[in-house]
C-alpha cells in the first residue's frame, strides 16, 4: 500500500506499489503457499495470472512433491467473471470459484472445464471456504487482495499473519481503493497485533504482523 493506505490509484492501469526486490519476495511467499485467493473485484480490475514467476522455485516445489503452481481461488457474489480472464487461462493447477448460491449454476455453465464452481452460500461463508480448502489439502493460503476481501478476512478474525509492504509515496485520491474498508476489526488498540518483523527493501518497508491466536 501507499503511505496513505491505498492499494491502487483510480486509473484503469494497475499501480505498481512494490520494487523488483519486493515483487521477488512476494514470489517467494507465494511459492511457500498451497493456494492463493483474490476477490472477484481484483480479477475484474487487474486480470492477474497469480502464478509463481521463478522457475527454480517451481522446480523446488515439484522436488518436494507439490504442484508447480498454486491452486487459484476466487470468491464472487455476482458471478460476474469472464472465462477469458488470465486467472482461468494460465497455469495448470486447479482453479476454484466460490460463488454465492444464486449465481453458482449459471457461472458453472459459463466457465465449463476452466474452473470448479463451488456453491459457498449467500453471501459466501469465508470460514466454510477455508474449511473446504483445508479438506482439499491446503495448509497455507495467501490472500492477495483487494480491499474488500482484506476487510472480510481481518474483521472475521480469519488471518494468522499480515504482511504489509509500504511504498514510499502517497496516492491521495479518495476514489482510489484502500487496503481495507471501514469495519469492526478485532485487531483494535486494546488487542493489537504483534510486529514480528520490520524489514527495509530499498525504499519499501515490509511490516509482518502476527494476529490473534498465532501471536508469538
Ligand atoms: N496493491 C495490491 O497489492 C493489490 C492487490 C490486490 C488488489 N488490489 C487492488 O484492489 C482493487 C480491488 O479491490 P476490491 O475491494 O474492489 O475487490 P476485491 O476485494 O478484490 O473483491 C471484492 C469482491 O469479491 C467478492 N466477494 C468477497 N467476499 C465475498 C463473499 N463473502 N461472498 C460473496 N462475494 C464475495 C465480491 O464479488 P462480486 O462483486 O463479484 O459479487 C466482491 O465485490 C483493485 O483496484 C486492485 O488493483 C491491489
Amino acid at each position: 500500500m501507499s503511505v496513505d493506505g491505498y492499494i491502487d490509484d483510480a486509473s484503469p492501469e494497475r499501480l505498481r506499489l512494490s520494487n523488483p526486490a519486493d515483487f521477488d519476495r512476494v514470489d517467494a511467499v507465494r511459492a511457500s503457499c498451497d493456494a492463493i485467493l483474490v476477490g472477484a473485484g481484483t480479477l475484474r480490475q487487474d486480470d492477474p495470472q497469480l502464478l509463481i514467476r521463478s522457475e527454480s522455485r517451481k522446480a523446488q516445489r515439484v522436488a518436494r512433491g507439490r504442484a508447480p503452481d498454486l491452486t487459484k481461488v476466487t470468491v464472487t457474489g455476482s458471478g460476474d467473471l469472464a472465462p477469458e480472464a488470465r486467472f482461468f487461462t494460465t497455469g495448470a493447477s486447479p482453479k476454484l470459484v466460490f460463488s454465492s448460491s444464486p449465481a453458482a449454476p449459471a457461472l458453472a455453465g459459463r466457465l465449463g472445464e476452466r474452473a470448479e464452481v463451488i456453491d459457498g452460500g449467500d453471501p459466501v461463508s469465508l470460514p466454510a471456504l477455508l474449511a473446504e480448502l483445508s479438506r482439499r489439502g491446503v495448509r497455507r493460503l495467501m490472500v492477495e487482495g483487494g480491499g474488500d476481501l482484506h476487510t472480510r478476512f481481518l474483521t472475521q478474525g480469519l488471518a494468522d499473519e499480515l504482511q504489509l509492504a509500504v511504498a514510499p509515496f502517497f496516492v491521495g485520491d479518495p476514489s482510489a481503493p484502500r487496503f481495507v474498508h471501514p469495519g469492526v476489526f478485532p485487531q483494535s488498540p486494546g488487542r493489537p497485533m504483534r510486529l514480528a518483523e520490520a524489514t527495509r527493501i530499498g525504499d519499501v518497508a515490509l511490516l509482518r504482523y502476527l494476529i490473534g491466536g498465532r501471536r508469538g
